[in-house]
């Protein structure tokens, strides 16, 4: 549609991202990753709220120059406003807010799930409504409908740790840095995937146990695997597991691979809706790509992937859920606040 330029703020974890869509296509998009959490294998929420309040003007100016536009053109502000860490989120929405309230402009808040599913927007080709929306993040395993109207009905979820933090916790027992999910991804390719045998995560009506259409357990296959370092002889623990390393990472994404894929596959047939969106950061996962895109070619339906960098957190993926809110004549009261455990 044809909007005034809107910039877009996310803040929610650790990446402080701005983008600005304009001409109803993305026009700039910048994300500051930060590298404060390094050493401390994963998240410290007191240090990422400060990084983000160091690196939220220079982000957003950022954006702004790189889409040829001052503060002047803008028509509206959007922002995550949950879920995330609450302190994160609140830098990105006392920026927004100011902005609003200095310019004049409306306030556009943005569910951060919402946003990961409207990625496959960003884009052509888009997926036309309904369609099936995998999103598999570093908080959020979940298989959704997605409707006209921004309604999202839930087909089935994780029942305790989300994909990208199996990622991360196996990674982190492989001695490897946080976030693990690309140094396992990487490692996968060169491993035997045969080499352990791990459980499925699959629960749901052709799995295990449980009723739900899409009903995933992760935190058995990370336990598997801290049951096999364990169990090795100490005086060689270490050596071992770095010898394996490549061979329990590709046995790791095989499970959870073949899960996700298995439990898609099923959705489609049952409901009938033959286009899928994977997004989130795991969707920027090279097995996950290659193992849907291959089940769709085999049973005949749409795959819609986002770029790899609007896989991973971004600005640009808000910026695109607010055009189309601000079309469908939504926007924010200026009080809106972080809503930390916001659900899709
Ligand atoms: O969507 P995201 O950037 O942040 C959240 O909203 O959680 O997702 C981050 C997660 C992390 O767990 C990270 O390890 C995982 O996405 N991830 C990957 C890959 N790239 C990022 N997992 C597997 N393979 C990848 N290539
Ligand atoms: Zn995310």
């Amino acid at each position: 549609p044809d909007l005034p330029p809107i910039l877009a703020i996310e803040t929610s974890c650790d990446d402080t991202a701005a983008a600005v869509w304009a001409d109803g296509r993305l026009a700039s998009s910048v994300v500051a990753g930060q590298r404060v959490h390094e050493g401390f294998g994963g998240v410290v929420p007191e240090h990422a709220s400060r990084a983000h309040e160091r690196l939220i003007v220079p982000t957003i100016e950022a954006a702004l120059a790189e889409a040829g536009l001052g503060m002047a053109d803008l028509g509206a502000v959007a922002v995550t406003v949950g879920p995330g860490l609450a302190g994160s989120l609140l830098v990105g929405l006392s920026a927004a807010k100011g902005i609003a309230l200095g310019r004049g402009l409306p306030l556009l808040g943005v569910n951060h799930l919402e946003g990961h599913v409207y990625s496959v927007m960003i884009e052509e080709p888009r997926p036309s409504l309904p369609f099936l929306c995998l999103t598999v993040s570093g908080g959020h395993t979940l298989l959704t409908l997605v409707r006209e109207g921004f309604a999202h009905e839930e087909l089935g979820r994780t029942r305790d740790d989300a994909a990208g933090e199996a990622f991360d916790k196996v990674a982190k027992l492989l001695g490897l840095p946080y976030p693990g999910g690309p140094h396992i991804d990487r490692l996968a390719a060169e491993g035997d995937a045969a080499f352990l045998d791990l459980p499925s995560p699959r629960l749901g009506p052709k799995g295990r146990r449980g009723d739900a259409l899409f009903d995933l357990s992760f935190s058995g296959i990370k336990t598997a695997v801290r049951y096999w370092i364990a169990d090795l002889p100490e005086a060689d623990r270490v050596g071992i597991v770095e010898r394996h390393r490549a061979d329990v990472a590709a046995s790791f994404q095989r499970v959870v691979v073949e899960s996700l894929v298995e439990g898609v596959r099923q959705a489609v047939e049952e409901t009938g809706v033959r286009a899928v969106a994977v997004v989130g950061g795991v969707s920027a996962n090279s097995g996950l790509r290659r193992a849907v895109t291959e089940a769709g070619a085999a049973d005949g339906f749409d795959v819609f992937v986002p770029d790899l960098q609007h896989s991973v957190d971004n600005a640009a993926m808000i910026a695109v859920t607010a055009a189309y809110k601000w079309a469908a004549g939504e926007t924010s009261d200026l009080s809106v606040g972080a809503t930390p455990s916001l659900a899709l």
